[in-house]
């Protein structure tokens, strides 16, 4: 029987983990797709680096067209990131008839589009399991095992280096820029941490699932990100006192064909099981009208966990090439996007303000909240001692962003308040 011949693009972190898994499962794999599968060639950068995995140096190559134009390779898999070169050799490889296994959600993000549309036309498979929370099976589960329900909510844990930031900060009361500097000297975090830390790496991925959840084209613009970066060692304690867990969540919401998507720091009601996801794990919660809550759990990166996802990709397209129905699992949106407005986009909201502590401010607030419609849950105040100010914690019921603009603009101009310290959505 003829080997399926992968052409791999990338021996780093996840192409490391592709090789360790097809090889060490292979007797497996090829039961369950009644076919070998070989890894014929490798892309890298630099054939001399020393490498953690024994490969046969025949097969590592730093010209991709060995791969992209080898008309014996029949399935890509990039896991070579980055996005114009990765795009480009995608884009080849397909034109060529090959099929796709990639983890690369920020390819996936901007260009996920172009590239299923290319797919579509030369009838070829473009799976990426791996570029969403790395070893949980998200992306199958909300393109197949919901596909007959209709999800109105989705809420993720997308990112490992901000939920370890976040949890560390949480457990040992330490201030945001000591852990990150902690979680870069551990490897948790990158050199330049941006990425991840401002919240763009979980857009990207809240891009993906939204685009297969709702089935509409969600572009990476429609998703209103805000990092970890200026949440205080004060504002996590005082979501304690209130029963919270400060968590970076990405949110995307469908209510009758309208959507919205965001990433940002927000208060999750400890009772929420989000609120105890910690450390490096990413979850998603997903809300669908039958089926109600569920929730997937596990590793959001790492070596053999991304792995895991890509080579069951790989073993998908491979039972579609023995099936002969490649090109035929549609993951096109089929419907249109209409993006909910600020007058539609209504949660709780925390907000921390620093003020005069006198006779009357509180009141002064309060008519301001009642002057554009919004209703309260609680008010604490925490007065700032030996000074003439405190400190006034606010939960807002469900209000509209559209009139909390308008609150927090009025709060702006108002002598009595010191400074608005924090904004932060709660959930749960
Ligand atoms: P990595 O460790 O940096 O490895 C990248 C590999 O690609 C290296 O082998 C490198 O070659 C090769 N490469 C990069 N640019 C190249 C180019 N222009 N030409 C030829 N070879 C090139 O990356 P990774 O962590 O494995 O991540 C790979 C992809 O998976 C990314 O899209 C990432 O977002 C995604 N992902 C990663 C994780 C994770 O846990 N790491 C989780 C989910 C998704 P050399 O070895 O010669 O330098
Ligand atoms: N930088 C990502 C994270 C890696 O921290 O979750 C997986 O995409």
């Amino acid at each position: 029987m003829k080997p399926i011949k992968v052409g791999l693009l990338g021996l780093g972190t996840v192409g490391t983990g592709v090789v360790r898994i097809v090889e060490g499962h292979q007797e497996d794999l090829q039961r369950q797709t009644g076919a070998a599968i070989e890894i014929a060639k490798i892309l890298v950068q630099d054939k001399s680096k020393a490498r953690s995995i024994a490969v046969d140096p025949d097969k590592l190559t730093e010209n991709p067209w060995d791969i992209v134009g080898d008309p014996d390779i029949d399935v890509i898999v990039e896991v070579m990131g980055g996005v114009s070169v990765a795009k480009d050799h995608i884009l080849t490889a397909l034109a060529g008839g090959k099929h796709i296994v990639t983890a690369n959600k920020d390819l996936m993000a901007l260009h996920g589009a172009e590239i299923l549309a290319k797919a579509a036309e030369k009838s070829c498979d473009v799976l990426y399991e791996a570029s969403v929370a790395g070893g949980i099976p998200i992306i199958r589960t909300l393109v197949e095992g919901f596909s007959s329900d209709r999800i109105t909510k989705i809420m993720g844990i997308v990112n490992g280096t901000t939920n370890y930031i976040l949890s560390k900060m949480s457990q040992e009361g330490a201030a945001y820029a000591d852990v990150l500097k902690e979680a870069q000297q551990l490897g948790y975090a990158e050199a330049d941490p941006t990425s991840d830390v401002e919240g763009l790496d979980a857009a990207r991925k809240m891009t993906i699932l939204a685009t297969l959840g709702f089935h509409a084209p969600v572009a990476l613009g429609d998703v209103g990100a805000k990092g970890i970066s200026q949440i205080s060692k004060e504002d996590i304690q005082y979501g304690k006192q209130l029963g919270y867990t400060v968590k970076l969540l990405g949110i995307a919401e469908n209510n009758d064909g309208h959507i919205s998507v965001s990433v940002q720091p927000t208060l999750v009601k400890n009772s929420h099981p989000l609120a105890s996801v910690n450390g490096v794990f990413n979850a998603v919660y997903v809300y669908g009208e039958a089926v109600g809550e569920t929730m997937f759990y596990g590793p959001g990166a790492g070596e053999l966990p991304t792995a895991t996802s890509v080579v069951a990709d790989l073993v998908a397209v491979v039972r579609n090439l023995k099936l002969g129905i490649n090109g035929r699992r549609v993951l096109a949106p089929y419907k249109e996007k209409k993006l909910k407005t600020d007058e539609q986009i209504a949660y709780k909201n925390f907000i921390l303000l620093q003020v005069e502590d006198k006779a009357g401010v509180l009141a002064q607030i309060t008519q301001i909240f009642a002057r554009h419609e919004v209703s309260l849950e609680s008010v604490v105040q925490h007065p700032d001692a030996g000074k003439p100010q405190a400190e006034i914690i606010i939960i807002t019921h469900d209000a509209n962003q559209a009139s909390m603009k308008k609150v927090l603009d009025e709060f702006g101009t108002m002598d009595v308040i010191h400074a608005i310290k924090s904004v932060y959505r709660v959930e749960g």
